[in-house]
């Protein structure tokens, strides 16, 4: 969990969730909870993101700083209000930051490939525990962003390899090479485009992704992370889609659901997550 002056989500309901990344207080669509009723009657925000049914732009309450920044664990995300809507970090992936962390001593010295490793979050928590990271992000503004981050986090000299490039081609090259890995992330879009084009679709791609994933492992996986934020599918079948290809027969997994509670202590359903530990 981010430290509530770090993140905090501040309610949610008819379809928007009101959060704030550090001073900054920002209003976005979540249509999973489009039948909930917000608990707080009046929100104020410092910046709204409007979509219509071909784009979406933020509309500023009062102006928030071009760029700001948060803090997890040591990990610093400069933020942004990006033309997608989002500003630059999941902050429900931390539960997996932290599972990271708690295996550290066990994956120090390890190889890890993260694919559409977006700001870096994952990477960074892998280096902080010595493991050697290949960051792999389609779009070039998201990994001049990672680097920027780890640079922020004093992490300008950690082992990381910083890959602009379609992800399962990128496998593909790496298997060709001979090249290992020995933890596997992935937190696939449902819908993505490779800098060459090649469209990414999660439903289709998947398992292809997972059959990758098998041939870098070589047989000697020691952890993975499975994530998605995609209708439809949910941690059970991120654990089927894992468990056909990979072998996973001994260790200890776990089909878990990303969520934000707010302060109320309601909880937002924010994702799906498998996760497996050798
Ligand atoms: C859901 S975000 C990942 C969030 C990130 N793991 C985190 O927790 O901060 C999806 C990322 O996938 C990237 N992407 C989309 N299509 C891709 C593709 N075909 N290959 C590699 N990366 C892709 C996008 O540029 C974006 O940064």
């Amino acid at each position: 969990m981010f430290d509530a002056n770090q993140y905090a989500l501040i309610d949610f309901g008819r379809g928007q969730k009101l959060e704030r990344f550090g001073g900054v207080t920002v209003r976005r669509a979540t249509p999973s909870v489009s039948s909930v009723q917000p608990r707080q009657k009046t929100w104020t925000c410092d910046a709204a993101f409007k979509r219509n049914a071909r784009a979406g732009r933020w509309e500023h309450e009062s102006q928030p700083a071009d760029s700001w920044s948060v803090e997890h664990a040591g990990k610093r995300f400069l933020l942004k209000l990006a033309p997608s809507g989002q500003v630059g970090v999941f902050p429900e992936q931390a539960a997996n930051w932290e599972w990271i962390q708690q295996h550290g001593d066990q994956i120090n010295g390890m190889t890890a490939i993260n694919l559409f490793g977006y700001t870096g979050g994952t990477t960074m928590a892998l280096a902080k525990c010595g493991v050697a990271v290949t960051h792999v992000d389609a779009a070039k503004p998201a990994v001049t962003w990672a680097r920027e981050n780890a640079v922020a986090s004093g992490m300008a000299d950690a082992p990381i390899r910083w890959i602009v490039e379609d992800a399962t081609a990128f496998m593909r090259r790496e298997i060709k090479r001979g090249r290992k890995y020995q933890i596997v992330v992935a937190d696939p879009p449902s819908f993505g485009r490779g800098p060459g084009g090649d469209v990414w679709k999660i439903q289709r791609d998947l398992p292809t992704l997972m059959e990758l994933a098998a041939e870098l492992a070589d047989g000697a996986l020691a952890m993975l992370i499975l994530s998605c934020h995609t209708p439809g599918i949910d941690a059970g079948n991120l654990k089927q889609y894992a468990r056909r290809s990979l072998n996973l027969r001994q260790g200890a997994g776990e089909a878990v659901p990303l969520t934000l509670t707010s302060e109320s202590g309601a909880i937002l359903p924010s994702g799906d997550c498998f996760r497996w530990k050798a």
